[in-house]
């Protein structure tokens, strides 16, 4: 069984939330182990970042960019790079919500292929959220865990 972490920022609507927790749910029938985290809540810590197998990463649209505190996430493994932690590599899903824009999405890829190998699509996520976009979270849920099940297997 993998561990994964949803790093999400949620604070508007709660648009971000449903498109984590659906994430999570589709994550969690597959067998993994699923941490939440709302970076609007409280920073990751790099001990849980260090001991996830896979991380999902989603974000509202503000001003056509990843919100702060998912910047400050990514600043934050950046510093761990270079303080010499093996933080690198690990399989990610991305997902966004937005008012109608979305110009996020280049930006929120072009973070996390900086850092990680990203698996299946982004979604998004125009709001209100629909089932539809929800379903697509649930999917990468799944797609990320056999991702990390089948890395697992090869080692
Ligand atoms: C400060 C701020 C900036 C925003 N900028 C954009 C934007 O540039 N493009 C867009 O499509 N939506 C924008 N939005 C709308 C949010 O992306 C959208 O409402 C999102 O679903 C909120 O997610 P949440 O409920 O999880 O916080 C912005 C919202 C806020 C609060």
């Amino acid at each position: 069984m993998g561990k994964i972490i949803v790093i999400y920022h949620s604070q508007q609507y709660g648009d971000t939330k449903s498109l984590a927790e659906a994430l999570a749910e589709g994550a969690r029938g597959a067998g993994a182990e699923v941490h939440l985290i709302n970076t609007n809540e409280r920073r990751v810590a790099l001990e849980e970042f260090l001991s996830a197998d896979g991380v999902a990463i989603g974000t509202p649209d503000y001003f056509s960019y990843v919100a702060g505190t998912v910047k400050t996430f990514f600043d934050d493994i950046y510093l761990w790079d270079q303080s010499g932690k093996t933080v690198k590599g690990k399989p990610a899903v991305l997902f966004f919500s937005c008012g109608g824009g979305g110009k996020v999405k280049q930006p929120l890829e072009s973070l996390a292929q900086r850092f990680f190998q990203q698996k299946g699509e982004t979604v998004r996520s125009d709001r209100p959220i629909t089932n539809e976009a929800k379903k697509k979270c649930l999917a990468l849920g799944q797609e990320l865990v056999k991702n990390i099940s089948s890395r697992a297997s090869k080692k």
